[in-house]
Order: C-alpha cells, then sequence, then structure tokens
C-alpha cells in the first residue's frame, strides 16, 4: 500500500515514521508547504518527496492519503482527495470554521469516500475500557464526567492563530472522546478562559487556559478543562463517575500529578510529556485502521460527521466564553443529515 502525506511538521513527521513501520505499507510519499522540511524529512525516516502538493495529489498510485498539515489548509486538500477519489485519514479538525466543516460533511457523504478523521483516543486502551464499562452498565448511572487535556508547554507562536483556538485545537479532543465513550450527544456548554502565559495567545484571539461545563442529553455533567501550561508534564485523562463505580482513564504511574498526601508515592512515574508520548499505541492502532479503512475492509471509526459534532461543542463553548452565557447546541448550524445511506454501512468497525 502507497500513502500520500501532506504536511510534515510536528504531527506529519510522526505519522509518516508511523505509517512507514506497518507491515501494511510499502511507501510513504511526503510533501510539504515548504519543500525543503519534506526533503529533510524523507531522508531522515528514508521515505519518498515529491516537490510540492500538486505533484503529490496528481499522483495515480496512491491508496490512501493523510493531510497533516496546519488547520488552515486542510479543507482545501481534503476537498481534492475526496474529489479524486482517494481514502483519506484527516487530522483533526478537519477545518479551521464551522461552515467549511459543515460543507465538508456533505461533501464526504454524498461522495462516498472514506474519511477518517484523526481522534486517536478512540484508540486508547483506557478510553476503551471506560466505554465499555458505561455500556456494560458496571458504573451504574453515570452522574458526572471529568475530561481534561493539559499539555506540558504551549506550542509554537506561529502555531496559534491558525489553530482555531484551544477549544476548536485542545477540547476537541474531549469532546469527541465524551461523545465516544457515553455515546450521549452534548446539549448545552458553558464555557470560560484565561490568559496568565505568553502574550501571543490574547493577540491571536485566544486563551492558553479554557474550562467548560457540558450538560449530555441524558443529564450527565461533564466538565472539561485545558491548557497550555501544565509544567509537570503532559496531562490527558477522564473519570467517568457512576452510582455504583468510578473509572479512571490515564491513572497510571505516569499520572503528571504529586500527591499532596502524607507518605503517598505514587505516581513513579515517569512522565509523559507530549501527546506522542502518551497516545504512541493509540497512534499505531489508529493508523492501522486507517490501512484498513483504505483498503475497504473495515468503515471510518471516525467520520467527518463526528468530527462536526465535536467541532459544533468547540464552536458553542467559543460563543459562550465570547458572550459570557451558556449556549445550546442547537443555536448551532449543523449539516443536513442525507437520505442516502452511508457507502460503507455494511463494512465492519474499527472500533
Ligand atoms: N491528533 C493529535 O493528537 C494531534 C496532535 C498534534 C497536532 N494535531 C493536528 O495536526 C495539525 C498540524 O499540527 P502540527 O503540530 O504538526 O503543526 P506544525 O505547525 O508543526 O506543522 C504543520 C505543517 O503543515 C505545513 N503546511 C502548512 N500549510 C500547508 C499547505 N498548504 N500545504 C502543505 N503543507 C502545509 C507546514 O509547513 C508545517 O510543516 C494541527 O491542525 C493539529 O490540530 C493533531
Amino acid at each position: 500500500m502507497r500513502i500520500g502525506l501532506a504536511g510534515v511538521g510536528r504531527i506529519g513527521a510522526f505519522h509518516a515514521s508511523t505509517l512507514a513501520g506497518l507491515d501494511a505499507v510499502d511507501e510513504v510519499v511526503v510533501a510539504d508547504l515548504d519543500a525543503g522540511l519534506a526533503r529533510r524529512v524523507a531522508a531522515d525516516q528514508g521515505l519518498a518527496v515529491e516537490g510540492d502538493l500538486d505533484a503529490l495529489l496528481a499522483r495515480d498510485d496512491l491508496d490512501g492519503f493523510v493531510i497533516t498539515t496546519a488547520t488552515t489548509a486542510r479543507a482545501e486538500l481534503l476537498r481534492r482527495t475526496v474529489a479524486a477519489g482517494i481514502p483519506t485519514f484527516c487530522e483533526k479538525p478537519v477545518a479551521a470554521t464551522l461552515p467549511e466543516t459543515i460543507e465538508l460533511t456533505t461533501i464526504v457523504e454524498s461522495a462516498g469516500v472514506p474519511v477518517h478523521v484523526g481522534f486517536q483516543r478512540r484508540f486508547d486502551v483506557g478510553y476503551r475500557r471506560a466505554r465499555e464499562a458505561v455500556a456494560s452498565g458496571e458504573l451504574g448511572v453515570v452522574h458526572a464526567i471529568r475530561a481534561l487535556t493539559h499539555d506540558q508547554e504551549p506550542p509554537h507562536a506561529a502555531y496559534v492563530p491558525t489553530s482555531g483556538g484551544i477549544f476548536r485545537d485542545c477540547s476537541v479532543h474531549d469532546f469527541d472522546i465524551v461523545r465516544f465513550v457515553t455515546g450521549q450527544e452534548v446539549a448545552t456548554v458553558s464555557a470560560t478562559g484565561a490568559n496568565k502565559g505568553a502574550a501571543f495567545f490574547g493577540e491571536a484571539g485566544d486563551v492558553d487556559t479554557a474550562a467548560a461545563i457540558l450538560t449530555l442529553d441524558d443529564d450527565t455533567l461533564v466538565t472539561a478543562t485545558a491548557t497550555r501550561y501544565s509544567g509537570g508534564g503532559h496531562d490527558v485523562r477522564m473519570e467517568v463517575m457512576g452510582s455504583v463505580a468510578s473509572v479512571a482513564v490515564g491513572l497510571d504511574a505516569s499520572l503528571a500529578l504529586r500527591s499532596a498526601e502524607e507518605g503517598v508515592t505514587f505516581p513513579t512515574g515517569p512522565v509523559h510529556a507530549n501527546f506522542m508520548q502518551r497516545f504512541r499505541a493509540a497512534y499505531v492502532a489508529e493508523l492501522t485502521a486507517f490501512c484498513d479503512v483504505a483498503a475497504g475492509r473495515v468503515a471510518s471509526p471516525c467520520t467527518v460527521r463526528d468530527a462536526l459534532q465535536a467541532f459544533r461543542v468547540a464552536e458553542a463553548c467559543e460563543i459562550s466564553r465570547a458572550e459570557g452565557r451558556p449556549v445550546a447546541l442547537a443555536e448551532v448550524a449543523d449539516a443536513p443529515v442525507a437520505d442516502a445511506p452511508a457507502a460503507d454501512a455494511a463494512l465492519g468497525s474499527a472500533v
């Protein structure tokens, strides 16, 4: 299988190396707006390279395409890969704006080309166990959930203005995984944010730390926090609190917390420094699943409509933060649901 990959920054170079290590993948061909960077990454990792995006997209020998460019460059690329009929893995969020995400949902669903969006937590063992625990009823009635995404260090300054903001860029992972774990949709949100770090967040209209309260359709309450300044380590967790039992995702030796209690030595570390360390196994499983999607063996385990739902929650949070009021998801535009069944309805599931 030959995979084209556009955008070899932090996550793109990492995904390229993961893909190249998979048995199903014979060749990875990369390109980037920065052609020199693409050549360097290709040389470092022993990958094939094209001089620009047009040359990569013009190839007729690609079995799948991976889009890991900056957020603002993804919508146009996704339109082009779907028009060319190439099964595509696209990092989250699929586009920088809600109208574009809605438009892409309609395009992808009517084209019937499989598109798998990069919410890797769906492949993380802990989140999957939490999902099973909710579905099996072993937690009893779930009353509250705490979800968090705390980065150890901020991204580079140039990343922030094109990121879509902390809710669309970071918390969107929590919004997706809350839907995945609970099977519920978000009904309302109340959100706020603050800046106590680098000035470039505020200059981009963004915040470096944010909090949201979500009410799910079944009245479960969720708190979701995100910060770019978790100096103690990359900290991504979820607690699901039920009437019978509760489970925690990410409560292991690498937990980026120190106990304030006397004599408690847990956790023993080392902590994770970034998302690549925290989710290494999940990224491998996710891209393995994408190869199955591209080969037509399974349906997309995370569709553009899933991505749209998480994006709508992020959008509602931005409105809530800006206007200082609770926002109902019903206020946020959605994509019409097509009558035609999805082309992959008969395929198996990767999750
Ligand atoms: N799923 C995850 O865990 C995860 C983790 C990190 C980043 N991401 C997502 O991946 C995206 C990229 O993040 P990153 O940290 O790698 O950013 P980055 O800034 O390190 O890399 C982005 C790359 O895209 C390239 N690029 C920009 N415009 C382009 C265009 N028009 N054509 C081709 N290449 C172009 C840039 O030259 C750069 O190499 C972000 O949108 C982010 O949301 C997802």
